[in-house]
């Protein structure tokens, strides 16, 4: 493969989501890939994706990506699991740079994780009923057997920072009852706020069942692609003035306050823009 000159090496990674969520992928390719700048859109105005329709996805998608082009990223992930489940396959065909969602690096590691063949996995509305995360876990281990639930009650008490409170472990004992009579084995945490309640799930369903956090097997994936496209930036650590840079479409202030929550620094600035206009 011919050399990437250094200045593509050194452009950021473009990573969006419907809001807040995509930022717990954010923190785990700031903490596995530091030598890499973030621009990093929330698409506060137009938040919740969960249950919107696969057209109205692709649209918003469309134009979250012809934002961040402008800001000359190498590569997109999209840190949404929603809009991986509904958007990925269409718009990547449209795309001359790398870009990857959330849910193929979760099936794998998924597939790759079970022993008993039953796999669980929790997300939006439109997450599970798209049957994504069954169809790639499938295409890896088609003897696996995968029961989906949604959980739409999880996003609202994430952002309302109920972690670890005695409602947030009651709507989970009731989101998780039917799935935990299936005896499976793994449970994906598919959707982006969903890491945030491990430890609350991990108790409640015990440790024989492994969590899969696709927000880090991204990260993970992310830092394979860079290397085999010669995109990784191998010199100083996250260059440039701002490494991280955040955009909204609405709420700036809000997103700040809940990314210096679970971000390991506290970010200065988050720019809104009109998203409608790309
Ligand atoms: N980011 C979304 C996801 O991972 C959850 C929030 C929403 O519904 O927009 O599916």
């Amino acid at each position: 493969m011919e050399n990437k000159n250094e200045t593509i090496r050194k452009a950021p990674i473009g990573v969006f989501d419907s809001g807040v969520g995509g930022l717990t992928v954010a923190r785990e390719i700031m903490r596995n890939l530091p030598n890499e700048r973030i621009v990093y859109f929330g698409d506060t105005a137009r938040v919740p994706y969960g249950s919107k329709s696969k057209d109205t996805i692709i649209r918003y998608a469309k134009q979250i990506i012809r934002f961040l082009r402008t800001q000359d990223v190498k590569a997109i992930v999209i840190a949404c699991n929603t809009a991986s489940a509904l958007a990925l396959e269409e718009v990547e065909k449209e795309l001359d740079i790398p870009i990857i969602g959330v849910v193929e690096p979760g099936a794998r590691v998924a597939a790759a994780t079970t022993k008993n063949g039953k796999i669980g996995v929790i997300g939006t509305e439109s997450t599970i009923n798209s049957h994504m995360y069954p169809q790639l876990i499938k295409e890896y281990r088609p003897d696996v057997t995968v029961f989906g639930k949604a959980c739409p009650l999880f996003c609202p008490l994430v952002e309302e920072g109920w972690l670890k409170d005695p409602v947030t472990e009651e709507v989970a004992k009731r989101y998780l009852k039917d799935l935990l009579k299936e005896d499976i084995d793994t449970l994906i945490l598919g959707c982006t706020h969903y890491p945030l309640l491990r430890s609350l799930l991990s108790g409640l369903v015990g440790d024989q069942i492994q969590l899969v956090n696709p927000a880090y097997e991204t990260a993970k994936e992310l830092e394979r692609l860079l290397k085999k496209e010669n995109l990784a930036n191998e010199g100083e650590k996250a260059p440039g003035k701002e490494p991280y840079r955040f955009f909204v479409s609405d709420a700036a202030d809000k997103f700040k306050n809940f990314a210096n929550s679970i971000l390991p620094y506290d970010i200065e600035t988050t720019r809104k823009i009109n998203i409608e206009e790309y």
